[in-house]
């Protein structure tokens, strides 16, 4: 049975581990994503950036079915439909197009659009596109930058991806705009290589604890962390229950 598309991106929990599997057979993405499960972080995003990629997600679908997995680096029409066909419940670009835009609504599954600059925000709110992925989110000018963009651009929501770590997801998730953050921190490349999937599972964990933390002190400030959630239609990938312990924010 194929699970149904997130009804938000956003929604899926306050962190969103990248994995980029490079030399990891397709096989070995399900140990894997089963330690980010057991460590609290059940939605997943796998890039298609490597050889196996597809099968990687369509194998997570089939044998993981605590995981959310979607896909990343969805660049061209067709990976929005190979990811859609292996059983990606979203999709996550680094940019986007219009022809890009067109072929994901095609496919059903949400896609969580890159952007950058002002203009690309104002773009993807014309075309009535309101989650976004910030990339790439310390270079493009980190928290300072995103939150310059709070107030001009009130009804975007970002997910800022790249260069974030345990050190600085903290700032990015207390952003007025910012609903989760993603990477690939709790996944060191030398952990993957040697299979070292109680060290994954213990860093997922670490992760989920923080954006957990993270959440319950906006929370606090705001005096009950309004506003704090994906701008989708309901709560978290199949009716809640996505995140570390409970339903997304
Ligand atoms: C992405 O594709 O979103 C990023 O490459 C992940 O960024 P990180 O590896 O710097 O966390």
């Amino acid at each position: 049975m194929t699970a149904d598309p997130v009804p938000s991106v956003l929604a899926l929990g306050p962190v969103l581990p990248v994995v980029v599997l490079g030399g990891t057979r397709p096989a070995e993405a399900v140990p894997l994503v089963r330690a980010l499960v057991a460590g609290g972080l059940r939605a997943v995003e796998i890039t298609l950036r490597t050889e196996g990629a597809v099968e990687a997600v369509r194998r997570v679908a089939a044998e993981v079915p605590r995981a959310v997995v979607g896909a990343g680096t969805v660049l061209t029409p067709e990976q929005a439909v190979a990811a859609r066909d292996a059983g990606a419940r979203f999709l996550v670009s680094p940019g986007w197009t219009d022809r890009l835009l067109a072929a994901a609504r095609d496919t059903g599954v949400p896609l969580l659009p890159g952007v950058s600059t002002a203009s690309e925000v104002m773009a993807l709110l014309e075309r009535g596109v309101a989650e976004m992925k910030f990339f790439p989110a310390r270079a493009a000018g980190g928290p300072a930058y995103l939150r310059a963009l709070a107030s001009p651009l009130p009804g975007a929501r970002f997910c800022p991806t790249g260069g974030i770590g345990p050190d600085s997801a903290a700032d990015y998730l207390a952003l007025p705009n910012v609903s989760c953050v993603g990477g690939s921190w709790m996944l060191p490349p030398d952990a993957v290589r040697a299979r070292n999937w109680d060290r994954v599972e213990h860093l997922a964990r670490e992760a989920a604890r923080l954006g957990a933390a993270a959440v319950a002190e906006t929370a606090a400030d705001t005096g009950g962390g309004e506003g704090r959630t994906g701008s989708g239609t309901g709560g978290g990938a199949g009716g809640g229950d996505v995140s570390a312990d409970g339903p997304c924010r």
